[in-house]
């Protein structure tokens, strides 16, 4: 059964500029994975930009916004060998996500040069 949907979109530049004058941001938001992953691409900010847009669908699917001591970092988008971007979870959101049973979490990301996008399942 379906817990809930989110879907979010991200200006590509808007990214770009809040974690190149803030650097800080970048670990507040991204887990070391996440910076290699998007690091190693020439797109590098339409990687953290799609990221972004996931763990703010994530947030819109749980129904909850990113509040109760939830953090972004604890969403982790992790790519499987075929490229697939796949969900991983720690912490608050982790122990969260246990406590409504959800079983599932299906994630797509789109992105072009100007925009990213990313769209989130959760079932029980
Ligand atoms: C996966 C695919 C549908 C992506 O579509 P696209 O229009 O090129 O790119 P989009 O911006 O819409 O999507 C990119 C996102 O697709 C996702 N993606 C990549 N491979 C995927 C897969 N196997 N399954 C689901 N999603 C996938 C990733 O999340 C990627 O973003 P990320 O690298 O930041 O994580 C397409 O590239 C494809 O079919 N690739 C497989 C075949 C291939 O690689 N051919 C070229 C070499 S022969």
């Amino acid at each position: 059964m379906i817990f809930g949907i989110g879907t979010d979109i991200i200006e590509v530049a808007r990214m770009e500029r809040h974690i190149t004058s803030n650097s800080s941001l970048k670990e507040k938001l991204f887990t070391a994975r996440e910076q290699a992953y998007s690091e190693n691409k020439a797109t590098v900010f339409q990687h953290y930009a799609a990221r972004f847009a996931a763990k703010e669908a994530f947030f819109k699917a749980l129904g909850t916004g990113y509040r109760y001591g939830m953090a972004f970092h604890e969403i982790e988008v992790v790519n499987d060998d075929l490229g697939k971007p796949i969900v991983h979870l720690h912490g608050k959101v982790k122990e969260f996500i246990e406590k409504e049973g959800i079983q599932h979490i299906h994630l797509s990301i789109s992105h072009v040069k100007e925009m990213a996008s990313a769209f989130v399942v959760l079932e029980i």
